[in-house]
C-alpha cells in the first residue's frame, strides 16, 4: 500500500459500501442490536460480509459452516449467499447469550432458524467431531464453504477440521484476522514469538491438501487480513 494514500482507507470503505452494499434494515439492525447487548463490535465490515456472500454464490455452495457466530452479522451475509441455492448454514457459537442475539438478528432479517441457519451451541473443538460423526452416519452433508472467525490461537486446528469436513475439490475455506493473529503471536512485529501457537499461514503453506493466499485489509476495520484457501 502506498503509505501516503492509506489515510483515505476509511473514506474509500464508506464510499464503496454506500455504492455496493448499503445496509438493509436487517444488516443495520444486526450491528446495532449486537452492540446494544454489549457484544464487542468486531463483526465483519459490510464489504467483507459482501465478499463472503459472493464467495458462497460463486462456489455454488449448498452447505456452509461457520466457526464463531458472534451476533450473526456474517451469518446474515452467508444466508444471503445461500438463498439462490436454497442452501443451509451451520454455525458454531460457544456463548449462549451471543447465540440468542444472533437468532434475534437472523429472524429480524426473515432468515428461518434453524431451517436456513442452525446455530450449534458449544466449543468448536467439541462440536466439530460431532459434525464429522453425523457426516459419516449420513445424517449431514459435507461443507462447500467454511468461514472461520473464532479464537485466534485455534485457527490452525479449525482450518484442519474445515478441510476434513469439506466436500472436496474446489471447497473454500476463509479465515478472518490472520494478519492480526500473526502480529499478536510474534510471527511478525515486536511481540515475542509464541511457539505454542501454530501459525496458520506456515501450516497452510506446507499443507498439500489446499492452495491458499492471504489478502491484507484496511479501512472500515483495523489493519488486518484474511486467508482464502481452496481444496485441491
Ligand atoms: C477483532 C476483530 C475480529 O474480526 C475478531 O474476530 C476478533 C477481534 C478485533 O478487532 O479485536
Ligand atoms: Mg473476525
Amino acid at each position: 500500500m502506498s503509505v501516503e494514500n492509506a489515510k483515505y482507507a476509511n473514506d474509500v470503505s464508506e464510499y464503496v459500501e454506500a455504492a455496493l452494499c448499503p445496509p438493509t434494515p436487517a444488516f443495520a439492525h444486526a450491528y446495532t442490536n449486537t452492540s446494544a447487548h454489549g457484544i464487542p463490535e468486531i463483526a465483519l465490515s459490510p464489504s467483507q460480509g459482501k465478499l463472503i456472500s459472493l464467495l458462497t454464490r460463486i462456489s455454488g455452495a449448498k452447505n456452509v459452516l461457520e466457526i464463531g457466530t458472534l451476533g450473526g452479522y456474517s451469518a446474515l451475509w452467508l444466508a444471503e449467499g445461500l438463498k439462490d441455492a436454497g442452501g443451509k448454514l451451520t454455525s458454531i457459537e460457544i456463548d449462549p447469550a451471543r447465540r440468542a442475539v444472533a437468532i434475534e438478528n437472523l429472524e429480524y432479517g426473515n432468515v428461518k432458524v434453524p431451517e436456513q441457519v442452525d446455530i450449534v451451541l458449544g466449543a468448536a473443538l467439541d462440536v466439530l467431531p460431532n459434525l464429522s460423526k453425523e457426516i459419516s452416519q449420513g445424517k449431514r452433508q459435507k461443507f462447500d464453504v467454511v468461514f472461520i472467525d473464532a479464537d485466534w490461537d485455534n485457527q490452525w486446528a479449525y482450518f484442519d477440521w474445515a478441510v476434513k469436513l469439506s466436500s472436496g475439490r474446489g471447497s473454500v475455506v476463509y479465515v478472518d484476522n490472520v494478519v492480526r493473529q500473526m502480529l499478536e503471536t510474534g510471527v511478525l512485529g515486536p511481540a515475542p514469538r509464541d511457539t505454542n501457537v501454530p501459525n496458520l499461514v506456515e501450516m497452510v503453506g506446507k499443507d498439500d491438501r489446499v492452495d491458499a493466499t492471504v489478502i491484507q485489509t484496511c479501512g472500515g476495520k483495523n489493519y488486518d487480513g484474511f486467508l482464502l484457501a481452496t481444496v485441491r
